[in-house]
């Protein structure tokens, strides 16, 4: 259990199926989501489940979704994840997803991603990490800027949102940049930041030795290489923020 002053996150449960099948399906989330890509959705519970079941046996050494659960009442108003987590260059993309609209704009999604970060930086002792969303999602953009990323890179008009078409936009942050701009704003660097069971580099798997990157339940693009056979049963995943497979 990870927690900030307005959210947590914790571990993925087999009854977080239903916010996951509600999200899903809302166009609004989608939209935001996945740049309004049209093949997105509606998608079945019975997709859902399959990579909602997929994801509660996830190998934390290199892929996790958390559920984001607002601290007040403990209720779940979205998820986190990362994923393609490199123990050799230190590296691991994540996405962030609040599902419930009437939570947007009110500091949740920020702190949950902060939250993310922070325990990939500590907990983890990873050098960078990175997300990706497309460049008519202001909120998101001002969020991950807000927390520190720091925009790398745009693939031009790869995001086609009716009849117009925007850049994906890629940012970074490096742990030595979460450091210094937490001491800074005397925030906690590295709110996990005990190097404890999941400490060290060395003790996590090679590249390749764990199960192959994925698409998280919400957070954009469909996949267009080849799934895994757990992940074939899933809907088309949407990831605006993946690099690998947007
Ligand atoms: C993107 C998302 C994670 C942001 O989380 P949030 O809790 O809603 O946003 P926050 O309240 O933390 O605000 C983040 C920033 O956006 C700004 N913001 C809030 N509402 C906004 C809006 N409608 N338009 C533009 N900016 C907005 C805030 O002022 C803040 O910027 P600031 O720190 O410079 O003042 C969340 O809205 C979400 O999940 N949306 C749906 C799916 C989505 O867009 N996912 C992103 C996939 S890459």
């Amino acid at each position: 259990m990870i927690e900030g002053k307005l959210v947590r996150l914790r571990a993925l449960r087999a009854e977080d199926l239903d916010h996951h099948v509600r999200w899903r399906n809302d166009p609004e989330v989608v939209h935001w989501a996945t740049g309004g890509d049209p093949l997105f959705g509606p998608v079945s519970r019975e997709a859902v489940a399959g990579f909602h079941e997929a994801r509660l046996r996830d190998n934390p050494r290199s892929e996790t979704t958390f559920t984001v659960e607002e601290l007040a009442d403990g209720r779940a108003i979205g998820m986190a994840d990362y994923r393609d987590l490199d123990p050799f260059t230190g590296q691991a993309t994540v996405g962030i997803t609040i599902g419930e609209r009437d939570r947007w704009g009110g500091g949740y999604g920020s702190e949950a991603l902060e939250l993310l970060v922070g325990h990939l930086f500590g907990a983890c002792r990873l050098r960078r990490v990175e997300l990706e969303t497309w460049s008519g999602n202001e909120r998101a953009m001002r969020a991950f800027r807000r927390i520190g990323f720091i925009e790398e890179g745009r693939r031009r008009a790869a995001v086609r949102v009716g009849e117009a078409w925007y850049d994906s936009v890629l940012f970074g942050i490096l742990h030595e940049e979460w450091t210094e701009r937490r001491a800074t704003d005397g925030v906690r660097a590295c709110p996990a930041d005990h190097g404890g069971v999941a400490g060290a580099w060395h003790a996590l798997p090679q590249r390749g030795a764990g199960p192959r990157p994925r698409t998280p339940v919400l957070s954009a693009r469909p996949a267009p290489a080849a799934r895994s056979a757990s992940d074939a049963a899933a809907p088309p995943a949407p990831a605006a923020d993946r690099r690998r497979t947007p």
